[in-house]
């Protein structure tokens, strides 16, 4: 017998307009058969009833708004450390004993590492929004139960960060501290992917899985290599001259060992990528498997050629924090990788 959702999945692949079409119809649908259920009244929730219900595209948008955000403060976390102002605010949670702000007197140092705890609060809202958001759909006939995991995390984590921030600043910026502060960010960053893949998906619409176990496996395999890449090139920049403040110790590794271990591992991830890409192809490239994974080749060359650029030139600050940068991209596009060779885009409707 042939499959219903099967050749849903298979129309909405070969028709990209089909699955918006499917999802107007499927909602008339619901609206026919099930308006009167209890599922279907949308009373607002107990927790959320003054919160208009937020439309899809919305959820879509905080859902970037907090991968930006999250990949955003890996940014401007390097910019304190690479203008020396790990310490321009001397305390934690106050900025001095005397003073909960930054004061004039502290100079730049001090404006530069007070903003950056801002920026906390910034991320804290953009999460909040999101979680209440989801929430708000729970009590709808278009609940989104899919993004409350990576919601609840993410909001969750902002101010173990903070705690973790003000760490680093009473360790006097213990490079071990600064390190897992920043591998925390990355992991937030790869959290925040699959929220925007899952909130890219139709409500009331499942995912249907690739189907190829040989080539999920090899994603892990990627996923594992970038998160071996990331965690060496922490302990270089732990190893290395970019302290944040004149007096911080470092992990007392020899730079050039490390640095080195950290290229030959971003060989390893690059040959796995590139086998990724190839398999996704010789599959039939399934879904965005194959896209996916040619950007993070991309992404990988670029971010390669900037680290070889910025080992030559003795570290300038610029590339450094570009490099920065390239490290949250690639954490994106490996997570996306991964997540395209376990979901297809298409959809199914939720039975
Ligand atoms: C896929 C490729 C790569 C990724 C994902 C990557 C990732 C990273 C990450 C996450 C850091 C730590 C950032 C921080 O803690 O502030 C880092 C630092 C560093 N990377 Fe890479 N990297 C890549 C390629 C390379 C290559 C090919 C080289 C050259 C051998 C290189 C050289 C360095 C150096 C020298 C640092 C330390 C910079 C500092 O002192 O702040 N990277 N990398």
């Amino acid at each position: 017998m042939v499959d219903r959702g099967e050749n849903i999945r298979a129309a909405a692949e070969a028709y990209p307009t089909f699955a918006a079409h499917l999802q107007v119809a499927y909602d008339d649908s619901v609206s026919t058969t099930t308006a009167r259920t209890p599922r279907a009244q949308d009373d607002g929730g107990r927790f959320t009833r003054w919160v208009p219900l937020p439309s899809e595209a919305t959820l879509r948008r905080l859902a970037v708004a907090s991968l930006l955000t999250q990949g955003g403060i890996i940014v401007t976390g390097g910019a304190v450390r690479l203008t020396d102002s790990g310490l321009g605010c001397p305390d934690w949670p106050h900025c001095t004993s005397g003073s909960i702000a930054a004061t004039p007197e502290m100079g730049l140092h001090g404006a530069i590492e007070f903003g950056n705890r801002l920026l906390t609060f910034v991320l804290g809202l953009v999460a909040a929004a999101m979680l209440v958001a989801v929430v708000r759909t729970l009590s709808s006939d278009r609940a989104r139960r899919d993004l409350l995991v990576p919601s609840v995390f993410l909001l969750c984590v902002i101010p173990a960060q903070a705690v973790i921030g003000g760490i680093t600043v009473w360790t006097d910026l213990n490079p071990w501290v600064v390190m897992f502060h920043f591998l925390v960010s990355a992991v937030l960053v790869g959290v925040a992917t699959v929220l925007v893949r899952r909130a890219a998906r139709p409500a009331r619409m499942a995912p249907a899985r690739v189907g190829h176990p040989w080539l999920e496996r090899l994603a892990v395999l990627v996923l594992a290599a970038t998160a071996a890449v990331v965690y060496l090139g922490a302990v270089v920049t732990g190893s290395g001259p970019h302290a944040g403040d004149p007096e911080a110790r470092r992990t007392g590794l020899d730079v050039a060992v490390v640095t080195q271990l950290h290229g030959d591992a971003v060989l390893l991830l690059v040959g796995l990528s590139i086998g990724l890409y190839f398999t996704a192809r010789a599959l039939g490239s399934p879904g965005r498997s194959a896209a996916a994974a040619a950007v993070l080749v991309a992404v990988e060359f670029a971010q390669g050629l900037i680290g070889v650029v910025q080992y030559r030139l003795e570290l300038p600050e610029l590339l450094v924090g570009l490099h920065m940068l390239g490290a949250a991209a690639m954490v994106f596009a490996a997570v996306d990788a991964w997540y395209a060779t376990r979901w297809l885009p298409s959809v199914q409707p939720v039975r």
